[in-house]
């Protein structure tokens, strides 16, 4: 297994490059079940979570080549519409084709996902809106099947805001008779992302990135060729934070401002100097970093996924931050390590109530989820002394290379295995 060792305490300074969204290319690459020819597309990360992905849809029969961020699915001979829960169980986001293989084959069955470390991850409203776009489904043995003669569009209702329930539904739908209406729908950017993949591919989506999506079923899907993943806007935020950290000066290129919009405002608050260049952010982070309380919300609101990275920054800030986690109310297994390191953090039911310390100070730690591991990494730059950050397995889901490009802008970081 790999560790992470920093030698905390430098300031970093210079250019750093946002990879392709995570969180676009998996529901992207899930649709491609939904047509019968070959797909390209650029930009595409290299994460463990991606190649679990190809993993998924090469055992569903689908041919995939993956290559210097350049990735090529053959969907034509998919013949197999169940995901198997070895594979299930180390990703989430596989539940993202139960729609796509209960619109193409009328029947599915997939492994529900189980819960992770940031807590419980139902899927009810997923299975809400297949049945009410007609399909049976069926709870056994830790597997949900889907089975319909037909998929007709209708109005779906999600209770909550769901990202990969919206995304789910808005593949099913794309290519079910009639028109199907997503009201309380997710406006995550990825989703923008899916919806632009669909309408390039021939579907006929209006209202993606609104809490209202409607879509017109149409007969098949064509292969799209050569589409660029959008850029990863929660790796930009975690760069955002470690340019606020050490006192550093990073510009980090290819990203979208719009898309980070509450944490540009957050880190402004707190006394980050943030200059938006077309294509890039330039941070630059100071001696007096103040407190700001935060709030997690569905988008635009402040992003849950960087509620822990945030939490880093606000313990070495001067005064007290209340950050309140309302997507994943249990997301704060880094608080423990952060700790263990000389934070000063207290959990009240879903918030965290952070006081600012002069200092931290470098320890052996244990990630925990993706975004927790991001957060130890971070603290790890800015603590004084070594830390070794354990099981980084979790960092490399979501994370294209993040030591390496930390260490190109000065960090002391390198990877050892143990
Ligand atoms: C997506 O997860 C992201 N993953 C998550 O990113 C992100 O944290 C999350 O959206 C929220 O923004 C991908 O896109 C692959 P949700 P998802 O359904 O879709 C409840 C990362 O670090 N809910 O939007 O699984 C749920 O419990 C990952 O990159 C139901 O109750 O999250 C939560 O409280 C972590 N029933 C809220 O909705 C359902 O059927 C939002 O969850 C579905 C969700």
């Amino acid at each position: 297994m790999e560790k992470i060792v920093i030698e905390g305490g430098t300031r970093l300074e210079g250019e750093v490059r946002v990879s392709g969204a995570k969180n676009a290319v998996l529901p992207i690459m899930a649709a491609c079940i939904l047509n019968e020819g070959v797909n390209t597309f650029t930009n595409v990360p290299d994460l463990s979570d991606v190649r679990t992905m190809i993993k998924l849809l090469k055992i569903l029969g689908a041919e995939v080549e993956y290559e210097n961020e350049k990735l090529k699915i053959d969907s034509t001979n998919i013949d197999n519409w169940e995901a198997p829960y070895d594979l299930v169980k180390t990703m989430r986001a596989s539940v993202l084709v139960l729609g796509p293989l209960t619109a193409r084959f009328r029947k599915s069955r997939v492994s529900l996902p189980g819960g992770c470390a940031i807590g419980e991850r139902p899927i009810d409203q997923h299975i809400k809106g297949l049945e009410i776009l007609g399909a049976k489904t069926k709870l056994e043995e830790g597997y949900v099947e889907t089975s319909a003669k037909v998929l007709k569009g209708g109005v779906i209702p999600f209770d909550v805001s769901t990202v990969t329930g919206t995304e789910n539904i808005m593949l099913s739908a794309s290519i079910s008779e009639g028109e199907t209406v997503l009201l309380n729908a997710a406006c995550e950017p990825e989703v923008v992302d899916l919806a632009n993949v669909l309408i390039k591919m021939g579907a006929k989506i209006e209202g993606a990135g609104t809490d209202i999506i409607t879509i017109e079923g149409v007969k098949k899907l064509n292969p799209i060729k050569d589409y660029e993943i959008m850029p990863d806007r929660i790796e930009a935020g975690t760069l955002m934070i470690a340019a606020s950290l050490n006192e550093s000066d990073l510009t980090i290129k290819n990203c979208k401002f719009e898309h980070l919009g509450n944490l540009a405002g957050k880190l402004i608050q707190a006394g980050v100097e943030i200059k938006r260049d077309n294509g890039s952010i330039r941070v630059k982070g100071s001696k007096e970093i103040t407190s700001t309380d935060i709030s997690t919300l569905p988008y635009p609101g402040f992003p849950t996924d960087m509620q822990a990275q945030m939490m880093t920054l606000m313990c070495l800030c001067q005064g007290m931050s209340i950050i309140t986690e309302n997507i994943f109310p249990q997301r704060f297994m880094h608080t423990s390590e952060l700790r263990r390191m000389g934070a000063d953090i207290k959990i009240v039911g879903n918030s965290a109530v952070v006081r600012g310390v002069r200092e931290i100070s470098g320890a052996p730690i244990m990630a925990s989820d993706l975004r927790a591991s991001a957060s130890l990494v971070l603290a790890g730059l800015a603590a004084k002394g070594k830390t070794e950050v354990l099981r980084v397995y979790h960092l490399d889901r979501g994370y294209e290379q993040l030591d390496k490009k930390l260490e190109a802008v000065g960090a002391k970081i390198w990877r050892e295995e143990y």
